[in-house]
């Protein structure tokens, strides 16, 4: 056999000379100690067998030794192949469990898109139960090679991109298969790599020097700058391959709690280690080539993202400690006098009795149906929040008694673990405490009883409250004082008393990774924040431990949710705006970042969490504006106010105790918050398109700008600069202080959203005033962005007549289109409006390519040309060849802008000819 990979497809290669790649130095490749490498010492490293101490350094053992064997040649299957693996040696283990006998295998599915699963060849381990969308037959032109190492060698795989050689995966070292403890490490072609979370990432591209370790588990965890796992689930990265663009993404489909690492080998060569501590590697890679190809590509697999209603598009308001209905009262009269775009209003917690679900407080929140009538009455919609646990009042409290009836609550794994304290009544549930005064159970949202139940609760509750929207929260699912002596909000009145994990192995397992080291882990358990991982779960066929499907709670809350909200309101679009998400969690929810803090690095952080969800197949995020914890000064609100005015999910919220942040609060605050929530609302046709493209096709509505621009090497740095699909740039002021910004123009031409002048013509790096009321904003040459008139609230604004801003490129070319309906409810396709809209030389075109209807009474009345090329003495402008529709036109010689104002129905063909003479020739424009 000669050392060389070959192409491996349907015949795969048996390579032999992986062992000599093996050997290239991989003393970099880290041991990992359950405590960190802080205890790193030479006594420590030879505690574990599959670990070698050399220069200081503890690594794992050569993969001759510590890997796997592959035991015979591929076998074909019908979609690809498979081999099977041998420990290479028994004795050499991480935390023991070894597993003996593994399958490698191999199945194809689009050109696109290829599956790696290894697992135990002996016996089933546990798989994630969330379904993906996967073609019926492989694609026939793939467009990679897998092969893998020849029949007695140590077992070693690779992927590569066909058309270039490009790799998109290399194991190196030994894979370790244990029971509780998974890891491969794979070369990467380049360290530009994005992706992974629910992290805290500082940098949208990740670091490799020094080595960084995240953990990813679903978690209760604020945001903060170290490398902490929040909330949601999401194993899937992007790598650039080269210059040109190419591009692989790998999603590692495994719930249970694992981390990743990022360091450079010793040749400097960039490398990435997966670790889980449960399930198996089941791997989907996707070729791309390209960033927002592979989005496109992963985000149809696990289900393209739900389309949000147009009222939600709108500017939400929130906070955590209203008190009572005249506190929102207070608030909603305060943005309507500064007159402050609004579209929903959010109920946390506060309007509870005493924290229940499904309950209102009948002192302060008593007419909270008048309130909600009020709003309704004003054109806003209303969130209403509900968190996971419910309390144990099984004499007193519908819900529980009626969850009780359906067993819709989680239990514990087996009866002997119940604890001898456990309330009457209680059974054999797992018992918390979160936020209600009483103890609480947490429902099994995995059980077709406990949907059914929960259905029927959000039918029941809204009977009597008409919300719009449910915002699930505390879905990890968080629960207070695990482990310790209590919760930190403990009734001072009762003895001492928290849910306490017992020690077993999957309470205590051998390597809990990262996630006991960082954050707020206060007993340095798994558990810790949430429940036991010995809780049992069910989906009616098979039975789960915790352990394995703690990350699926969000998930499984979403879909019960979403699935019921359709039951409530049949006519209406499901908004279900959830803390804890999974892989496929995009196709029911929307998402906000969590508990941030007033600061601005995490300013800069949320950019970021917002490209990381575009990847994560859920594009309607955003973060708490102006801050969760903390107060912000003036200064700060208003940076955030203009920033989060073009979050695709714009809400300003905080936490109980802490000032008012409503943009109302300061009058300055008011006055630019007015202004950036106007341009959002403006454009809000625009957004709305994004979301139907995105829900259609899996497209990302917020982009960084290296998926527009994927082979230009500096927009891939860029974290700090956002776009709106292809064409808007937000470059928002995100540092205390400043009064201008660089700002990063890929190539092309650039002007300024508002008034159009030209702003730069790139690639350049150009310094742009930013003035405290000023957030920089700029529309790419070649685009057309369709807008109407803003308004109050999306219902008035979508009354409004529209217009286009025709920004043309230097072919005096752009273009854009337009999805319009009626904003809510099923869509029925055929009747939503879809219009094309051409800009060619001195000629505009609309095609409709259907739904005239669902545009009837709207029209088409400003048309502004940016980049507009000569001064014109006269404009004769046909509309449809029809001389007299052009009321007038305006033409600005320092911007060269070209306005024109009509009034032509949006439902019909239109042909516009701008037939100017020129007073003289503008050609200096770059
Ligand atoms: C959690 C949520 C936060 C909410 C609070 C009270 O901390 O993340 O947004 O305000 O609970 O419900």
């Amino acid at each position: 056999m000669s050392c060389r990979w070959r192409a491996a497809v349907l015949v795969v290669a048996a390579v032999s000379c992986l062992v000599q790649a093996q050997h290239t130095k991989l003393q970099a490749v880290e041991c990992p100690f359950p405590e960190g490498q802080v205890v790193l010492s030479e006594a420590e490293c030879g505690k574990y067998s599959a670990c070698e101490w050399t220069d200081g350094r503890c690594h794992m053992v050569d993969n001759a030794v510590g890997g796997y064997v592959v035991q015979n040649d591929p076998e074909e299957t019908s979609r690809g192949f498979k081999v099977n693996l041998r420990k290479a040696q028994d004795s050499v283990t991480m935390f023991g469990g070894d597993v003996t006998n593994l399958v490698f295998e191999v199945i194809r599915h689009q050109d696109y898109h290829v599956q790696v699963k290894i697992y135990d060849a002996d016996k089933a381990r546990y798989e994630v139960p969330v379904p993906l969308s996967l073609p019926e037959s492989p694609g026939l032109e793939p467009l990679y090679n897998v092969s893998v190492s020849g029949v007695g060698e140590p077992f070693h795989f690779q992927i590569t991109r066909m058309a270039t050689g490009n790799t998109v995966f290399r194991s190196m070292g030994p894979l370790t298969y244990e029971d509780q403890f998974i890891q491969i490490h794979t070369w990467l072609m380049s360290t530009y790599l994005y992706g992974f979370g629910e992290n805290t990432h500082l940098s949208f591209r990740h670091v490799f020097e020094p080595r960084t370790t995240f953990p990813i588990f679903a978690r209760d965890q604020p945001v903060g700058p170290d490398p902490m796992n929040e909330y949601g689930h999401h194993p899937y990265y992007m790598v650039m391959e080269d210059d040109e663009g190419n591009s692989h993404s790998v999603f590692l489909k495994n719930s249970n709690a694992m981390e990743y690492s990022t360091f450079l080998l010793d040749d400097g060569t960039p490398a990435l280690t997966l670790r889980t501590i449960g399930g198996i590697l089941d791997f989907h890679f996707f070729l791309g080539p390209y960033p927002e190809d592979l989005n496109v590509q992963y985000i149809n697999m696990i289900g393209r993202p739900v389309f949000p209603p147009y009222w939600s598009l709108g500017f939400q308001l929130s906070r955590y400690g209203y008190n009572s209905t005249d506190a929102v009262r207070e608030v909603r009269e305060r943005m309507k006098l500064m007159g402050i775009p609004q579209d929903v209003q959010t109920c946390d917690i506060d309007y509870m009795n005493r924290y229940r679900d499904f309950t209102y407080d009948p002192v302060n929140w008593g007419d909270l149906p008048d309130l909600i009538q009020e709003l309704h009455n004003d054109n806003l919609k209303v969130t209403l929040i509900l968190d996971p646990a419910l309390v144990i009042d099984f004499d007193d409290y519908q819900p529980a008694i009626r969850g009780k009836a359906a067993d819709a609550f989680i239990k514990w794994s087996d009866p002997s673990l119940v604890p001898s304290d456990q309330e009457p009544g209680t059974d054999d549930y797992m018992v918390g405490y979160v936020w209600p005064d009483t103890k609480t159970v947490f429902p099994d949202f995995l059980r077709p009883e406990t949907q059914t139940w929960w259905m029927n609760e959000l039918k029941l509750f809204h009977d009597e409250l008409r919300y719009d929207a449910i915002w699930i929260d505390m879905n990890e699912p968080a629960n207070f004082g695990t482990n310790l002596d209590k919760p930190w909000n403990w009734p001072p009145d009762k003895p001492d008393w928290s849910l306490k994990c017992p020690n077993n192995a999957w309470d205590d397992p051998p390597y809990p990774t990262m996630t006991i080291r960082t954050g707020d882990n206060k007993s340095k358990k798994i558990s810790d924040h949430t429940i036991c991982m010995s809780a049992k779960q069910t989906d009616g066929n098979q039975s789960y431990l915790h352990y394995d499907v703690h990350s699926l709670y969000g998930w499984s809350e979403t879909v019960a949710t979403y699935n019921g909200l359709k039951e409530v309101q049949p006519e209406k679009r499901p908004v279900v705006l959830s803390r804890s998400t999974f892989p496929g969690s995009g196709q029911y929810a929307v998402h906000w970042l969590g508990d941030n803090s007033a600061d601005w690095t995490q300013m800069h952080m949320a950019i970021i969490g917002m490209f990381d969800f575009g990847m994560f197949g859920i594009p309607m995020v955003g973060a708490d504006i102006c801050g969760f914890f903390g107060e912000p000064d003036l200064e700060m609100c208003m940076r955030w106010m203009e920033v989060g005015s073009f979050y695709p999910f714009s809400r300003n919220h905080n936490t109980a105790g802490s000032a008012d942040q409503d943009p109302g609060m300061w009058p300055e605050v008011a006055e630019i918050s007015r202004y950036t929530l106007n341009i959002r609302y403006q454009y809000l046709p625009y957004l709305y398109t994004l979301f139907h493209k995105a829900h259609m096709h899996g497209s990302t509505v917020v982009r960084p700008l290296l998926n527009v621009f994927p082979s230009d090497l500096q927009a891939r740095d860029v974290d700090d600069q956002f776009m709106w699909g292809n064409g808007l740039m937000v470059a928002p002021v995100i540092t205390k202080g400043a009064t201008s910004r660089s700002v990063y123009f890929p190539k092309g031409l650039w002007y300024h959203l508002v008034h159009g002048e030209l702003a730069a013509t790139g690639p350049s790096t150009q310094t742009v005033d930013a003035p405290l009321e000023v957030i920089p904003l700029f529309v790419p040459g070649g685009t057309i962005l369709p807008y109407q008139v803003p308004s109050i609230n999306t219902v008035e604004s979508r009354q409004n007549p529209f217009g286009l801003t025709v920004a043309l490129d230097e072919l005096m070319m752009a273009s854009g289109d337009l999805f319009w309906d009626a904003g809510d409810g099923q869509m029925a396709m055929q009747q939503a409006y879809m219009g094309r809209f051409n800009y060619d030389q001195d000629e505009l075109t609309l095609t409709v390519k259907h739904g005239a209807e669902a545009v009837a009474d709207l029209y088409l009345e400003t048309i502004n040309i940016y980049g507009f090329p000569v001064m014109p003495s006269h404009v004769n402008i046909t509309v449809n060849g029809n001389e007299t529709a052009i009321a007038s036109w305006m033409y600005d010689h320092t911007d060269r802008v070209l306005t024109t104002w009509t009034e032509v129905p949006m439902g019909k063909a239109l042909n516009i000819k701008f037939l100017y003479e020129a007073t003289h020739s503008l050609n200096t424009r770059h």
